[in-house]
């Protein structure tokens, strides 16, 4: 939430702020703000709504200079107005931030400096942070080999609780930053004679590749040249510089009209990329890099807890349904918001897996940090290469998804639940699955990206279907066993962009409540795969009709429908059981996004919601 990006160098500072900030609109979009500085006073613009009115302001001011911040905001404290906005400026002018994350003791420091006579403009959070800084710096003596900006910082950090990532500069120290971290990313990229920083690598693509991952409780202060970290409590910091990919390309929208209807035509190379090298050489199992642990270790476990949130946690019931029937190891799912308060007692025997595209979402983190400070072993699937999730956790699986822009997940989604589908046949592996069935579930992994082109081949249709109902205002999603975790996500997806009301059951819990809303105006989506249970979805499906609702089914290839049941259908191949609720998702995704598209809605940037949920 909320995207920092910042610069010092030989350059100006304009294009690649803007830039970056606009790359990092996904982190929240409510208003956006720059500021910039030479020798002389900050210059600043602050507006509300999109990063593009902040250009507009930037360029019709001539605003520029050889270094700056700024700051896409996602609403904690304060309405959204330009006087909200950051950056904030001590009120003696001498200091000027952006900020991520909450600063839950604002109030007593308010308290505090406003006796001291400083004053407050706005009514947010980071306003404290900024006076308190201007307040320390004033106490601070000048010193010979003292930086008393990167000191101030430092001091007045000390006093915070809460989490931030943030950037400053200070109007005595021109051609100089100190950013700082604690709960909320900040990475800083190393050019040659300038440095970037910001929320996430994405704002310099194709600009460095090398970069430095803040720790929380760390501050750095850097000019065009240097870099010193020291932590809050003033110990000296080695840096360690990464290489990362950060390709300008992955960003790039080419021939399609939003990010989220071009990452959902990226899943057959997203889905390759995640198989890619990921089979044993006899080709009956999968193989991971990163587990850091051995087989037989793993054949300790005897329970499996998965956390995360919004579309990952579909992605844990996934993985549920996977380990349970392949690796016949009893899988729990839960929140992660709810597991870090929640104090469940686990079983010695238990891994943790979080999974999470972004590899910052804070809930998860901590959901993280609490299960390996009672000592479990704990695992991620993350996309985010380097994420602070990434780098907390014993071992884990990379998506390898490439970046996903749109703040509906799409092909991180199907990514996870491969990635789910590959790991329950690994476990199954070490345990009891045969050799021969191995071998069929790689051979069948092996055909899913085609599978999934073909049927986003049908993208005509799925538009067209589209259309007949995009003014309508409520939604059932309903499907079976690993049908399920579908119709939750179908829900989410088509109510999160499109502002639809839209609620995913179990279908044969439908008749426990959800039966009530049913009614002409109230179409049902139903999910359905051939095979012991289909009969079971069919008598749902008549249920339905007998109510007059209307009924679209997305259904495997071998599901046979008595004529006039089925107001639309949607045809997925048949294949492997691991793989269906891969293919399902597929028209699920395509149905919302069009949509949405229809109804006018901003589909990447969907109202009050941002892509990575920096605070609780
Ligand atoms: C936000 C996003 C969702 C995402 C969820 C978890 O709510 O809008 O698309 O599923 O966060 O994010 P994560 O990065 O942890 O997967």
């Amino acid at each position: 939430m909320c995207g920092i990006v910042g610069y010092v160098g030989k350059s100006q500072a304009r294009d690649f702020l803007l830039e970056g900030l606009k790359r990092l609109e996904y982190r929240g979009y409510d208003s956006a703000g720059v500021a910039f500085f030479n020798r002389e006073a900050f210059k600043i613009a602050r507006k509300t709504g999109r990063v593009a009115n902040l250009a507009a302001s930037v360029h019709a001011n001539d605003l520029d200079g050889s270094m700056g911040i700024s700051h896409t905001r996602w609403a904690t404290h304060g309405d959204v107005t330009e006087d909200n906005a950051h950056p904030q400026t001590s009120s003696d002018g001498l200091f000027t931030l952006v900020h991520n994350g909450v600063i839950e003791n604002f109030s007593q420091i308010k308290n505090f400096l406003e006796e001291q006579g400083y004053t407050f403009s706005s009514q947010t959070d980071t306003e404290s942070l900024a006076n308190l800084i201007a307040y320390h710096y004033a106490k601070e003596p000048e010193q010979n080999g003292k930086n008393r900006f990167f000191v101030s910082v430092r001091k007045a950090l000390l006093h915070v609780h809460g989490t931030y990532g943030i950037v400053v500069m200070c109007r005595d120290y021109p051609g100089e930053l100190v950013g700082a971290r604690n709960g909320s990313p900040l990475i800083v990229g190393i050019g040659d004679g300038e440095f970037y920083v910001a929320s996430d690598a994405s704002a310099f693509a194709g600009k460095s590749q090398n970069v430095v991952y803040l720790n929380d409780g760390e501050v750095i202060h850097f000019d065009s040249k240097n870099f010193n970290i020291k932590t809050i409590a003033d110990e000296a910091v080695e840096a360690v510089v990464q290489k990362i990919e950060n390709r300008l390309e992955d960003y790039d929208l080419g021939d399609f009209r939003h990010y989220m209807e071009k990452e959902i035509f990226e899943q057959p190379n997203a889905l390759q990329n995640a198989m890619r090298g990921r089979f044993s050489d006899d080709n009956s199992t999968a193989k991971f890099g990163g587990l850091n642990i051995e087989p037989h270790e793993l054949r300790q476990i005897d329970r499996i807890l998965f956390c995360a949130c919004g579309t990952a946690w579909h992605a844990c019931l996934v993985a549920e349904y996977m380990i349970e029937k392949y690796a016949r190891i009893p899988v729990e799912v839960e929140y992660a918001s709810e597991f870090r308060y929640r104090n469940a007692p686990l079983d010695k025997n238990t891994l943790v897996v979080v999974i999470s595209q972004s590899g910052e979402t804070i809930d998860t983190l901590a959901a993280l940090k609490e299960a390996k400070r009672k000592g479990y072993r704990v695992f991620a699937i993350t996309n985010a290469v380097g994420s602070t999730i990434a780098r907390e956790v014993h071992g884990g699986v990379y998506q390898h998804a490439g970046p996903e822009i749109g703040v509906a997940s799409t092909k991180a989604f199907t990514s996870q639940a491969l990635i789910a589908a590959m790991l329950a046949l690994y476990l199954g592996r070490i345990r009891d699955m045969s050799y021969s069935e191995g071998a069929k579930f790689v051979t069948a992994l092996k055909t899913l990206p085609e599978l999934v082109n073909n049927v986003l081949n049908q993208s005509d249709q799925i538009l067209a279907i589209a259309k007949k109902y995009a003014q309508y205002e409520d939604f059932l999603f309903l499907g079976r066993q690993n049908m399920f975790p579908i119709a939750l996500e179908g829900a989410l997806k088509l109510k999160e962009i499109s502002y639809i009301h839209a609620e995913g059951y179990p279908a044969a819990e439908m008749k426990h409540g959800p039966i009530a809303l049913i009614s002409e105006k109230c179409p049902s989506l139903f999910l359905a795969t051939g095979g012991e249970i289909f009969s079971k979805t069919l008598a749902n499906i008549q249920e339905v009709k007998a109510r007059k609702g209307k009924v679209i089914v997305i259904a495997t290839d071998s599901c046979e429908f008595p004529e006039d049941l089925v107001d639309d259908l949607i045809r997925v191949p048949d294949c492997h059981d691991a793989l269906q609720p891969i293919l399902a998702c597929i028209p699920v995704q395509l149905l919302s996004y069009y949509i949405a598209v229809e109804r006018g809605c901003d589909v990447d940037k969907p109202r009050n919601l941002a892509k990575s949920v920096t605070v609780e």
